[in-house]
């Protein structure tokens, strides 16, 4: 690709041409797609309201762009590969030819089941084939899509079916995920008692769980895919979308409330993710990479789907978890697909060291050539071994640091162009300005500085919108900081320049990679009938990066031993398994200001423990809590 980067200088040139001149910049990289008709006007933004518009007046549909403008040149080029769970059943590999072609035909079975253009989607389905097909057949047709990560509850799902009204859910009867089966049409099902906008549930069949199919709600896929076929399965032209149509909607949690509808449009983030996937990890033509994430987050939406689709990479997608049938499960798809590309996350590097070294030893990893992390910070010691033992100390890793909001990576280096250092996610790629924040509201000129990190000139892929609440936007990301996008997280910019994230510094946590809000979590366990209150704090973990750790006053009658269970179970219905708290330590009261706040850094502290540094104590309703709860802390650690 004509965009692509090739040396330091030519960053350093790139960066400042896309500083000085954004709108020239970003004209010219967005040259390198398929656009049906031309913008008029390459930016138009304000931070204020905030309303941000890329490529206004362009016309384009971006499964044209993924799909049908690669079919002449490489239509037999493997767009998929697909691993699944089980290492004895067969692969799947689909190319361009063949995956435009089931889109297409998935297109219209949306079609006959009476979604069109703007309707919204929720697609709840495994890390197979047809969750990439679902995705692109409702970007075909302009149909937004609403992908719920598979961990979560039939609670959440309803949730966010509902605050999107979506008309249809796309499922299947069950899931494999290591030795479990998950059953996620039985989820959907319930997730359905409270939604009334569902008027259809399309339902695949992956693992043969028995199933209820609800008569004029219920269809299978595979009956629905035959009457596209007795139609003499016609192709489906892409429907013409605006460049700020909405693609998709993806839901992320913040430091108060439900979690939010992240939007984004269709242009800006199609040129922002193709850019940084081609750039980021300098995809070569016969590159197979392997993104080892859920479509389920953004990392899988932007960097297994429509990145390396757009750029006509050969994208490998992996139903399974990294420990199954062991801990060499990652390596053994490297040697069995010849993986160039490995992007995975700290916390999964963290789970496989403990393993040992002889489940990497036993595979040929002598194809990798790129190493990318995202997620969280990555420590050292992951980093170390990364590098050493799966790069063989050749391959380049780019720590890539982005967010949800983000659509795509905003800071990494390029691999084998830009230096690296462990820990540090280093520069900001072209067209990013970030900055660092004081208290007051200052920005931190120079370097060897720390402050809170924001972004004060719009990039493509930023989003656009909280899906119903614009206001919310506004509030959580606008605000804080005058005219600058503000991401939550703390940095360090070094005497270099060069960037190191230190981690979120509003109340949401980072436990395995996944965004958890605190607030969220404690409006679950306040839901427990014997639960009077509860603050929620993060604390380090080795393989997780952080904790989840439970202050949880409770009802004087209870058995500590069952309710710690109950809270759990509460946990996982209300949200998911993946917010259950790793520690829950039943206090009398928690620590409170005079005006009622409970005092969070006193908490985090006794939860890392690290008593030395409690601070000030004084201005505590009644400083004597604390020792209270740090007896507690001893006796459960
Ligand atoms: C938060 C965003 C889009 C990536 C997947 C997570 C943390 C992400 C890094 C990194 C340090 C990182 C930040 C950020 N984070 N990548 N390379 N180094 N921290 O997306 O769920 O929206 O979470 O993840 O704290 O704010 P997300």
């Amino acid at each position: 690709m004509s965009f692509q980067i090739n040396s330091f200088e030519a960053y350093q040139e790139a960066y400042k041409k896309s500083v000085d001149h954004p709108e020239q910049f970003w004209g010219e990289i967005a040259e390198n797609f398929f656009w049906k008709r031309k913008w008029t006007n390459v930016l138009n933004w304000n931070f204020t309201e905030p309303d941000i518009k890329w490529f206004e007046g362009g016309k384009l549909n971006i499964t044209e762009n993924c799909l049908d403008r690669h079919i002449y040149s490489q239509g037999d080029k493997p767009a998929i590969i697909w691993e699944p769970n089980d290492p004895n059943e067969a692969h799947r590999i689909l190319s361009y030819k063949q995956l435009l072609q089931k889109v297409e035909q998935f297109a219209h079975v949306l079609k006959n089941n009476n979604i069109r253009k703007g309707d919204r989607v929720c697609i709840y389905l495994p890390m197979v084939p047809e969750l990439v097909i679902a995705v692109l057949a409702c970007a075909r047709i302009g149909a937004i899509h609403s992908v719920v990560f598979g961990g979560f509850s039939a609670q959440s799902i309803a949730d966010r079916i509902n605050d999107a009204n979506c008309k249809l859910v796309i499922t299947s009867d069950g899931g494999f995920r290591g030795t479990k089966v998950l059953e996620l049409k039985s989820i959907v099902d319930d997730a359905l008692m409270q939604c009334k906008t569902v008027e259809k549930v399309i339902v695949l069949t992956r693992t043969r769980t028995p199933v209820s199919m609800i008569k004029g709600r219920d269809v299978w896929w595979e009956d629905e895919i035959k009457k596209v076929e007795t139609q003499g399965n016609p192709s489906c032209p892409a429907e013409e979308m605006d460049a700020e149509d909405t693609l998709f909607i993806l839901y992320t949690s913040g430091s108060t409330g439900k979690p939010k509808g992240v939007v984004h449009t269709t242009g800006g983030y199609m040129v922002y993710t193709g850019y940084t996937f081609s750039n980021v990890f300098q995809y070569q033509p016969d590159e197979v990479y392997f993104c080892t994430a859920d479509i389920g987050w953004i990392t899988g939406h932007s960097y297994i789907v429509y990145g390396p689709l757009s750029q006509g990479a050969t994208s490998l997608l992996f139903e399974g978890i990294p420990t199954f049938p062991d801990a060499g499960r990652f390596w053994d798809i490297v040697d069995k697909f010849k993986v160039n590309i490995l992007y995975t996350a700290p916390t999964a590097i963290r789970s496989l060291m403990v393993f040992g070294d002889e489940f990497v030893d036993k595979y040929d990893l002598s194809s990798i050539k790129k190493l990318g992390s995202v997620g969280e910070p990555i420590n050292e010691e992951a980093w170390q071994w990364y590098h050493d033992k799966i790069g063989k100390g050749k391959a380049p890793i780019a720590d890539t640091w982005w967010q949800t909001e983000n659509g795509g990576i905003l800071i990494a280096p390029m691999a084998g162009i830009s230096p690296t250092i462990p820990s540090y996610a280093m520069l900001p790629l072209p067209g990013v300005q970030p900055c660092l924040m004081d208290e007051n509201g200052q920005e931190i000129e120079g370097n060897d500085v720390s402050g809170n990190l924001c972004i004060k000139f719009p990039w493509p892929g930023m989003l656009r919108t909280t899906w119903g609440d614009h206001e919310r936007c506004k509030q959580t990301y606008f605000s804080t900081y005058e005219n600058n996008y503000f991401t939550g997280d703390g940095c360090y910019r070094s005497p270099e320049g060069y960037y190191r994230i230190t981690g979120r510094v509003d109340d949401v946590l980072n436990v395995s990679g996944h965004r958890i809000g605190t607030a969220e979590v404690e409006n679950a366990i306040n839901m427990h009938s014997d639960v009077v209150e509860s603050a929620i704090v993060g604390y380090p973990h080795p393989v997780k990066g952080q904790g989840i750790y439970a202050y949880v006053i409770a009802n004087h009658h209870i058995d500590e031993e069952s309710t710690r269970k109950d809270i759990l179970q509460t946990v996982t219905r209300l949200i998911g398994a993946i917010a259950k708290p790793d520690i829950i330590q039943f206090v009398n009261e928690l620590p409170k200001t005079r005006s009622g706040k409970i005092m969070r850094r006193i908490l985090r502290k006794i939860a890392e423990n690290e008593l030395s540094s409690l601070g000030d104590t004084s201005t505590l309703q009644d400083p004597t809590v604390v020792e209270a709860i740090i007896q507690g802390a001893e006796k459960i650690r």
